[in-house]
Formats: C-alpha cells, sequence, structure tokens
C-alpha cells in the first residue's frame, strides 16, 4: 500500500531531503532561455537584491542529483524530462521528479502536440463530455513529453473582461465553470491518476484572481463572505468533488490578506472544511511577494515560513525556500510534523503516478500520441461546437456559387493566433488558419489576400486603404480580427496572462479596417478570434454576419469554414456576456434587480450580447414547460420538461438552459441563475423532451446566517435557448 511506501521512505530521509520535495524550479531550458530573454527584468531584479544569488540551470542540474529538488515545471520535451529524472535518479534516495506544465487547452507548451480551443470557447460547447475527452486525451500528450501535472483547469469564474485571463476561464457563470472544470479534472486524473494514462490536475486561481481591481492580474479582490461562496467558491468545490489532488494559489491578496499566506483559505477552508488532502503549490514567486509586493513581512525568508505556517505544500520555482525553511524548524518557528505533511502528500502522488517504478517515458511510444488522428478529431469537434454565430442577415451559410471571389484580410487571418494563449507556435503542417480553412473549404473560389502580419500593435495604415480597393474586387469580404495571446509574441500581445486592458474594443487599426471594407458595399463578414469578450458594436450593428470564434486551436481556420459553407451547423451558446464598452461592466447576466441604474441597462437594450445567446442556421421551438409537481415541501426534488422542436430546415444542435429565480428572499439574490443545461441533437423538424431534476441544492442560498438552505416561498423555472428574457419560457414553483 502506497501509504506504507511512504512512511518507510520518509523514515529514511533527512529533514533537507524533505524539504527538497517541497521545492520546485523552471526546466534546464526554459530557465537558460528566460535568463537571457521571457524574465530579463525579474532575474535582474532578484540579482541586484541578492535574492538569486547567481542561480544557474548548472546549479539546477547539481541540485537535482543532489536530491535538493523535488519538482520541475515548464519542461517543454521528453529528452529534457528524461534527463532531469536521469539527474534525480543520482540522488542518494532517487525520489523522482514530479513534472508540472500548463496543459491549459493541449499540451500546448511542447511543440508536435494538439491545440484543442482554449478554455472559453469549451466552455461555448456546453459539452463537458467533450471537454472531459480532450483532457484524457491532454493526459496522454503530456505523458508523452514526460510531465504529470497539468497546471488547470483555471476555475475562476471571469466577471471583468479587462482581465487578459478571461478567454483561460470557462465564463462567467459559476455553474458552467464548475461542470467544465469537474470535467477537464476527471479527464486527466481518471478515477485517481494512478492509471499511467493520467496526470494530476490543478484547479487555480485560489481566489479572486478574476474580480481584481480594474481587471488587473493580481491586483487586490475585495469581495464579501457572501461572494466567494456564492460565486467563486463552487467551481473549486466541484472540481474537489471530482477529486482533483492540487490546488494553485492565487496572484492577489482577498479582503488584505494574500492568498500565499491565507491560512482560512488554505488550511481552515480547503483542509478543515472540505477534507482535500491533496497538496497547494505556490503560483510562480508568489511567495517572494508576500515580502515585496503585498509586504506583509520584512524578509523573503518570512515569507516563506509564513507561507507554509498558512498552509502551503510546494513553492514554484527559485532559491531560498530550502534555506529558510530549514532556518525555520531549527528555531522552532515550524515543526518537523508541518513539513511531513507536505512531504507525505506530494510523495503520495509520486507513487500513485507510478515514478517509482519507472520515472521515464518511452521516446518510441510518445511519438504515437503527439497530435494523433483521433486528439486531431476532438480539437475539431470542440472547434464546430464551440463558434458562436453571433449575427447573420442570411448571407450564412455561404453560396460557393454566389461567391466565387472573397477577398480575406485581418491580423489574425493567416496566424498562429488562433492557437491562443499558452500555445507556442505549432509545426506549419499541424495548424489550419482560417485563409486555409477557407481555401480547403471551397477550392474553386479565387481568394485574394491581405496580410497585416500578426502584429496588431503596429498595423500599417496604408494596407487599410489598399484593403477597400482589393475589397471592391470581390463579391465578399471576410475580415479576421481580434486580439493576439500567444506568448512567443509576448511584448506585442493584447490579450491573456498579464496582459490587462483599460478598454474592450478591438485594438490597433481593426475597427477601421472593418468600417473602410464594410463601407465599400461589399457584403462583410467578421470572424472574432479573441480570448476576452469585445465590446464591438458598430460591427454587429452593420456588417453582414458575425461570428465569435474564440481562439479555436490547431483547426480553427477549418471549423470555422466548416460553419461558414453550411457543412457544420453552428451550434454554440456565448459562456460570458458582452458589454457594449467598458461602461457596462460587470454586466453579467446574473445580476441583481437593485434599481434602474445598474450597470446592465446603461445603453440601449441592455448587453451587446446575452449569456447562454447564439444563433443557429434552424430555428427551434420551445413548448410546453411543465413540472411534474408545482408545489413542493424544501427537501423535495422535482423535474421540470420542455418540448424542443427544430422547426427550420437543418439538422442542428441546441443547448437547451435552465435558469431559476427566487421571486422574495431575506437576502438579495439574483434574478435568474443558470441551474442546468442541455446540448441535444434534432433532426429538421424532430421533436425531443428534455427533462432537469430540479433538488433542493438548486433553490438555496445562503441566508442572513450565512446557512445553505430553502427558503418558502415561489420561484421561477426558465427554460429556454438564452439567458435573455425573451428566450425563456417561465413557470412558477411554490416551495411550502
Ligand atoms: O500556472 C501558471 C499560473 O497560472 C500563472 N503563473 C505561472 C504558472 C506556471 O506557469
Amino acid at each position: 500500500p502506497i501509504e506504507a511506501r511512504v512512511d518507510n521512505l520518509m523514515k529514511q530521509m533527512t529533514l533537507q531531503e524533505k524539504v527538497a520535495q517541497m521545492c520546485q524550479y523552471v526546466g534546464l531550458k526554459h530557465m537558460q532561455t528566460a535568463e537571457r530573454d521571457l524574465l530579463i527584468t525579474e532575474m535582474e531584479k532578484s540579482h541586484a537584491q541578492g535574492f538569486y544569488k547567481n542561480l544557474h540551470s548548472t546549479d539546477v542540474a547539481r541540485m537535482t542529483e543532489e536530491g535538493l529538488i523535488g519538482s520541475f515545471l515548464h519542461v517543454t520535451d521528453l529528452e529534457e524530462a528524461n534527463h532531469l529524472q536521469s539527474l534525480a535518479q543520482k540522488s542518494r534516495l532517487k525520489i523522482p521528479l514530479i513534472i508540472g506544465i500548463d496543459a491549459v487547452h493541449g499540451n500546448g507548451l511542447c511543440s508536435g502536440t494538439t491545440i484543442y480551443p482554449t478554455p472559453i470557447g469549451q466552455a461555448a460547447t456546453f459539452e463537458p463530455a467533450l471537454i472531459e475527452q480532450a483532457s484524457r486525451e491532454t493526459a496522454l500528450e503530456m505523458r508523452a513529453t514526460g510531465a504529470h501535472w497539468a497546471f488547470t483547469p483555471n476555475v475562476e469564474v471571469a466577471r471583468d473582461p479587462r482581465w487578459g485571463r478571461t478567454g483561460e476561464t470557462f465564463g462567467e457563470d459559476p455553474h458552467l465553470v464548475g461542470v467544465m472544470g469537474a470535467a477537464t479534472v476527471r479527464g486527466l486524473q481518471g478515477n485517481d491518476f494512478s492509471n499511467p494514462e493520467n496526470v494530476i490536475a490543478c484547479p487555480k486561481h485560489f481566489i479572486g484572481g478574476s474580480q481584481s481591481i480594474n481587471g488587473i492580474n493580481g491586483a487586490p479582490c475585495d469581495v464579501s463572505e457572501r461572494t466567494i461562496r456564492e460565486i467563486f467558491l463552487p467551481p473549486f468545490k466541484a472540481c474537489l468533488d471530482a477529486n482533483a489532488y492540487t490546488f494553485m494559489m492565487a496572484h492577489n491578496e482577498v479582503n488584505g490578506i494574500p492568498s500565499h499566506s491565507n491560512k482560512y483559505l488554505m488550511t481552515d477552508l480547503l483542509r478543515d472544511e472540505w477534507k482535500f488532502d491533496g497538496y497547494i503549490v505556490s503560483d510562480w514567486m508568489d511567495i517572494e511577494r508576500l515580502h515585496d509586493y503585498h509586504r506583509v513581512t520584512e524578509s523573503y525568508a518570512n515569507a516563506f515560513v509564513l507561507s507554509v505556517q498558512s498552509g502551503m505544500d510546494m513553492h514554484m520555482h527559485g532559491p531560498d525556500f530550502m534555506e529558510a525553511l530549514l532556518e525555520a524548524v531549527k528555531d522552532g518557528r515550524l515543526t518537523e510534523k508541518r513539513i511531513d505533511q507536505s512531504v507525505r502528500r506530494i510523495l503520495t502522488a509520486k507513487f500513485k503516478l507510478g515514478l517509482f517504478e519507472n520515472p521515464y517515458f518511452d521516446e518510441a511510444k510518445s511519438k504515437d500520441l503527439l497530435f494523433n488522428k483521433a486528439h486531431q478529431q476532438t480539437a475539431l469537434e470542440i472547434a464546430h461546437k464551440s463558434i458562436v454565430l453571433l449575427k447573420n442577415d442570411g448571407i450564412l451559410p455561404l453560396d460557393a456559387s454566389k461567391y466565387k471571389k472573397i477577398f480575406v484580410t485581418g491580423p489574425n487571418a493567416d496566424t498562429h493566433v488562433i492557437l491562443g494563449d499558452w500555445a507556442v507556435p505549432q509545426p506549419e503542417g499541424n495548424v489550419v488558419t482560417v485563409l486555409k480553412g477557407l481555401k480547403d473549404a471551397a477550392p474553386n473560389t479565387t481568394f485574394s489576400f491581405l496580410d497585416f502580419g500578426w502584429n496588431i500593435r503596429t498595423m500599417d495604415p496604408a494596407k487599410v486603404k489598399q484593403a477597400a480597393g482589393m475589397a471592391r474586387q470581390a463579391d465578399l469580404a471576410i475580415v479576421v480580427v481580434g486580439e493576439n495571446s500567444m506568448r512567443e509574441h509576448w511584448s506585442e500581445k493584447t490579450c491573456g496572462e498579464n496582459t490587462d486592458r483599460s478598454d474592450i474594443n478591438l485594438p490597433g487599426l481593426q475597427q477601421e479596417l472593418v468600417e473602410t471594407i464594410q463601407n465599400t458595399g461589399v457584403p462583410t463578414i467578421v470572424i472574432l478570434v479573441n480570448g476576452r469578450p469585445l465590446g464591438v458594436e458598430w460591427i454587429a450593428d452593420h456588417v453582414a454576419a458575425l461570428i465569435e470564434a474564440w481562439e479555436p486551436g490547431s483547426f480553427g481556420g477549418q471549423a470555422i469554414a466548416d460553419i461558414l459553407y453550411g457543412k457544420v451547423n453552428p451550434s454554440a451558446k456565448m459562456p460570458v456576456t458582452v458589454p457594449r464598452n467598458v461602461g457596462q461592466i460587470q454586466s453579467v447576466y446574473n445580476h441583481k434587480l437593485t434599481s434602474n441604474w445598474f450597470p446592465y441597462a446603461i445603453g440601449k437594450n441592455g448587453p451587446l450580447f446575452h449569456f447562454g445567446y447564439g444563433l443557429s442556421y434552424t430555428t427551434y421551438q420551445y413548448t410546453n414547460l411543465r413540472l411534474s409537481k408545482s408545489e413542493i415541501s424544501t427537501d423535495e426534488t422535482l423535474t421540470a420538461s420542455i418540448d424542443i422542436t427544430n422547426t427550420g430546415q437543418m439538422d442542428g444542435d441546441e443547448i437547451v438552459q435552465l435558469y431559476i429565480g427566487d421571486d422574495f428572499s431575506s437576502v438579495t439574490r439574483p434574478l435568474k441563475e443558470l441551474k442546468g443545461f442541455k446540448r441535444i441533437s434534432l433532426k429538421k423538424g424532430e421533436q425531443k423532451t428534455v427533462t432537469f431534476d430540479i433538488t433542493p441544492h438548486m433553490l438555496s442560498f445562503y441566508d442572513m446566517d450565512m446557512n445553505f438552505k430553502v427558503e418558502k416561498g415561489t420561484f421561477k423555472i426558465m427554460v429556454g435557448s438564452s439567458s435573455r428574457d425573451e428566450d425563456l419560457n417561465t413557470i412558477e414553483l411554490r416551495v411550502k
């Protein structure tokens, strides 16, 4: 049994060897390049403070051989992973390394892997089984590059589109985020991650990173316990219920206490209340920030100690952590028993993963797993199901015989930007850009193309003029605009990690580009490739068709073309509300009534696009909403059923959504909250009945004393095709 093996090993370990298990470092190749490039300012600053003490990749290699490092992150190829494991095998106790990586939508930091749509697009599918499948495949592709631990899912509830990481989340609704997060955990970990085909998941960032001031990554988050319990915690709890074995803390403080020294979050809540028995990892150098940013300790050494005292188990990247902990045990600020707790949790993971039996991965096997046909198919299917049709004046699906000359342009038309954040550019043959997808889909059409390069910030104004001329020569213009989250373009990207914005318009000259083309009179279709909702009101009002493609991954261009030409009927729905402008933030759908002046009502007709909204090439009719009981007591469950008919001319998928609103309650409640959803396929003319269970849990909320319970009274049960009132059928339920 694993427990006995852990006990036995721990008996042989020195205190230093134990603390070593809590130390994680970045991969050697990453470190070598980072010292010159990515982290240059961070390294210079740390050197100036004597903090890095001239740490180099050679020191890290030596420390691995001496058994002074327990884990690595960002090891981006199998050769390096196997090399590091071989160094660890030279150490006294030969304890294997656990290797983590941000495999957020596929194992994208490694070259030659399958890149699935980013999580915001995954959420738009409303199909957790498919996301579970993609995560299973990601686990295989991670193992194939020597990794065992995915720093995902990001289950923060995104309510401020200025935040650059919005696209890395499953959107704004706690229920949807929780369902998709749990599916990701199940896919990655399987039942208990002891299968060699599984890896460990890491829900992050615990908590509040998505609700920081002005959407700035890492800025303070000040929220009530009610909002924490109602909005931010449920997705993490859903991941824990799916057996997530690790959690990563958030950069930010919550109500004045940095997450990395937050005993309430790490110990009282996670351990004592939720009975979490896995381990907690810090975010990148965030324990150090307790000293130099949050300033809650007078030294780095004290920051390390405080974090571990509060419940931290593993330090992500950098030296001095070990020394600080050894010193603290010596002078009694930390007990060896406390260190043992963390080490036991980490070693348990290594035993379960089978790393003591074999820390290496076979290179020959690796090739068959990476970017294999089945994975490619899943990536394409998710892309098909994640692309939201936002507007269609009837031009779509395109008639290939009518539009014979098509002009394509825009910075995102022919680049790997469709892969999104946490992906490196992939081999050319592995990526179908939008331009390529269109050419493949319509071989008899003549495509003209004006390339703006990938850099949105430096678009050439002369080319904008040229675009109008080229559009005039065509029957149709397809303009692919949006944002750029690719880490490869770190200093020029407009979205993604650490790229927050004060506006949600189209950056660069993209708005001018679309307007110039639209004003030629040539029918214009706009495709958005972006991570965060964009306030594209003028575009939505003027162009013939508007598509939200998110960052659709390796086969994004193919999926977009399949939808444009009607090979696939669009079915995705918005996992976030799109405000018209920054003034409408936070126009989340699950707002309270409060007053007419609530931001939701600012501007005409509420937000630009509602949560749950998305068009299709067919039409669906919802009829006969009924409840199995119209009156229940507080502990009863009932069902709601509705008939849905495909009344249009094409087969399609519809995402049926269940919302509940409490009419009167002792504390204020949102007007409606998503409580269930089902994706169904309907042939032309077909009717199906969809049934939802409504449990007491779904009717409950935190009352004045923070008890989670159902209150008597009336509730609105709403079922329909989006969160918009006009798309919902409503029936009353009485709880007596
Ligand atoms: O996992 C990430 C985290 O989400 C942000 N900071 C860096 C970590 C490791 O790459």
